[in-house]
């Protein structure tokens, strides 16, 4: 069962280098979220705050009443069992084979017999379709693969919370599906909390149950998928877009000078690049047939449901279209005008606490 992590007015800097600030968000336990943010908005940053690793000097971390920002070491050397982390490159030991790799984290952190261990590894591997691999060296496999090994050894302790780091970078397009494919396989499976750090559009619009943007050193959205896929703010935009045109330069935020002078480039026809059909919300990826239906979607649409009517229109429409006639009716929002989808949800189930 996953665990809620509530993030309070996080502020983060080195040195005077304010890499962001006052971020204030809630992973609902049990579902999908996902991060975006140009290169360098301090993502990665983000997801070494969440686990302890560096200290944000203000706002709070709760994770089971714990303020992993303000506890002892001891108290969040305990916390940190509670997460499982993918780091970008897999951050596996390239002398030890996979199963070695798998196996590290309970030898170090538990006293199970070999037996045990490698009951558990095996188990890993085979539900990250790594059986059979596991006397091969990271250096001998693809990058897939690898990503699949360190997922393998973010599950043996079986975490509450799962942090994974840019899945599909070195990834081709359809390998980055069947990584994300096994992100909500396994969160079908044991129902952990997930934080998905990305760049990758596809994976975005059709993943996470939760969308958040870091940009300007601000988390500039976060809220149910529908609200920044079905967004006006031309940041969230260009970012889906993959655009030239837009706030986002080639290696920070533009300025007013630069933003005009390329408006101007563009108006005389120089192609800004990315896609143009990159609009409205595809449908959401589904565990693999056989397996349980995902506790974190179903809370979702009740939490969503609760709140529609305080999100954009458009937003609102979208969530109703994604649903099934069944729940449809089971939410009251058969049709008609979609303000009143709201107002009806509200009812029907009691006031609810608004999403971020
Ligand atoms: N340990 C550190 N010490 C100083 N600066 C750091 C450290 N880690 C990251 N940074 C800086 O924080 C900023 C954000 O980095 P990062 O989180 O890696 O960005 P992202 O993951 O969004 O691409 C960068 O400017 C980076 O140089
Ligand atoms: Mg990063």
């Amino acid at each position: 069962m996953g665990v809620e992590v509530v993030v309070e007015g996080l502020t983060k800097s080195f040195g005077n280098q304010n890499i962001w600030r006052d971020v204030s968000l809630t992973l609902p336990p049990g579902e999908v979220s996902a991060l975006l943010g140009p290169s360098g908005t301090g993502k990665s940053v983000f997801l070494k705050s969440l686990i302890g690793l560096l200290k944000p000097e203000r706002g709070r971390c709760v994770i089971n009443g714990v303020d992993i920002v303000t506890c002892s070491e001891r108290t969040l050397y305990e916390t940190r069992k509670l997460f499982g982390v993918l780091f970008q490159d897999g951050a596996l030991f390239g002398s030890m084979n996979l199963f070695d790799n798998v196996a590290f984290p309970l030898r170090e952190h538990t006293r199970k017999s070999e037996t045990e261990i490698r009951r558990i590894v095996l188990e890993k591997l085979e539900m990250t379709g790594l059986t059979g691999a596991d006397d091969k060296l990271p250096g001998e496999i693809s990058g897939g693969m690898r990503k699949r090994a360190g997922l393998a050894r973010a599950l043996v302790l079986d975490p509450e919370i799962i942090l994974v780091d840019e899945p599909d970078s070195g990834l081709d397009p359809v390998r980055t599906t069947y990584i994300s494919q096994l992100f909500l396989d396994v969160n079908a499976q044991i129902d952990a909390t997930f934080l998905i750090v990305t760049h990758n559009i596809n994976l975005a619009r059709t993943v996470p149950d939760n969308i958040g943007m870091l940009f300007r050193k601000e988390l500039a959205m976060f809220g149910p998928r529908e609200v920044l896929l079905t967004s006006d703010e031309p940041v969230v935009k260009q970012f889906l877009h993959g655009r030239m045109d837009g706030p986002i330069g080639m290696s920070e935020e533009k300025d007013g000078a630069t933003l005009a002078a390329e408006k101007a480039m563009f108006a005389a026809g120089h192609g800004a690049g990315g896609v143009d059909d990159v609009t409205g919300v595809p449908p959401q990826m589904q565990p693999s047939p056989g397996l349980p239906e995902r506790a974190g979607s179903r809370n979702r649409t009740d939490r969503v449901m609760q709140s529609l009517h305080t999100l954009p229109e458009n937003a609102q429409h979208a969530i109703v279209e994604s649903l099934s006639p069944e729940a449809r009716r089971h939410y009251g929002v058969e049709g008609g005008d979609t303000h009143n989808y709201g107002a009806h949800a509200a009812i029907s189930q009691g006031a609810g606490s608004p999403v971020d």
